[in-house]
């Protein structure tokens, strides 16, 4: 084993968690890719393989926190290490408070707040020991500002917000860093699958959304990557306790 650094990325089987993945690869770091779909998550970790990098993949959903010790395990049996932990996996589903059941409640808050909270749990015990580690959290512009029809999810975005604060706060004097970024639209899987199911293009996507934010565009899932991976390097080593906003601008619309 040798001191090259390890992250782990949540959710990293496909979109911004897959760009994360493959960014943190091309840097030269081992890479932990952990979801839920296992043939997402084998596909991220092949194509790393493929152009040169280091992958191991975990199944597992992080709203169960066995699942999430198991990352964790997965990463100190195979590299000894955990150097950053990427917390991105999330579900999106819109619709009113007032239609919201109880289930709705239990899988956004499962999966957006629980298991953002259960993946920092598995990754800390590693990165104490070792007195130094970053964690980047994946909120989203929605905790800043809100979007009518998403309640539970923009709650579970802005409550990641105060766990990303109190942990950084208990673990600064650890050397343990925690951010958090909040991207507005990105041109995810997420986004292009569910463009697909109503017959768009990934180019009938990127038109649709032309004139989002002050850049006139949507994001690409590697802008979010280079952000997240400035937040886990050393060159954000004086950072921490922060949520930026990627969003090319969308939050200062109300200006335009
Ligand atoms: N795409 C956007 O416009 C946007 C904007 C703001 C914030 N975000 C946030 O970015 C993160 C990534 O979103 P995306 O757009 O890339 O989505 P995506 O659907 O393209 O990718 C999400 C990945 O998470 C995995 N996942 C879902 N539930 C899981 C679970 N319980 N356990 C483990 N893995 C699970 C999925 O299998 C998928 O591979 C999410 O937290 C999302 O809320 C996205």
């Amino acid at each position: 084993m040798t001191n090259q650094p390890v992250a782990i990325v949540t959710g990293g089987g496909a979109g911004i968690g897959k760009a994360c993945a493959a960014r943190f690869a091309q840097e030269g770091w081992r890479v932990v890719v952990s979801d839920i779909s296992r043939e997402d998550g084998e596909r991220a970790c092949a194509l790393i393989r493929e152009n040169g990098g280091e992958a191991v993949f975990c199944r597992a959903d992080v709203s169960r926190e066995t699942d999430c010790a198991a990352f964790a395990q997965a990463a100190l049996d195979a590299w000894g290490r955990i150097d950053a932990l990427v917390a991105n996996a999330g579900v999106q589903i819109s619709g009113s408070l007032l239609d919201a059941s109880e289930s709705d409640w239990d899988k956004i808050l499962g999966v957006n707040l629980r298991g953002v909270g259960y993946s920092c749990r598995a990754a800390l015990p590693a990165m104490i020991a070792q007195h130094a580690g970053a964690i980047v959290i994946i909120s989203s512009l929605n905790a800043a500002v809100g979007v009518a029809h998403m309640p539970i999810y923009d709650a579970s975005k802005a409550g990641v917000l105060g766990l990303m604060r109190s942990l950084a706060i208990a673990y600064g004097k650890e050397g343990i860093r925690v951010n958090a970024v909040g991207p507005g639209a990105t041109l995810s899987d997420f986004h292009l699958r569910r463009a697909a199911e109503g017959g768009m293009t990934a180019d009938d996507l990127r038109a649709k959304t032309q004139g989002y934010g002050l850049l006139g565009r949507a994001a690409e899932p590697e802008e979010i990557a280079a952000v997240v991976y400035f937040l886990a390097s050393k060159d954000a080593s004086n950072v921490t306790g922060q949520f930026l906003l990627v969003d090319g601008g969308a939050s200062l619309t109300v200006g335009k």
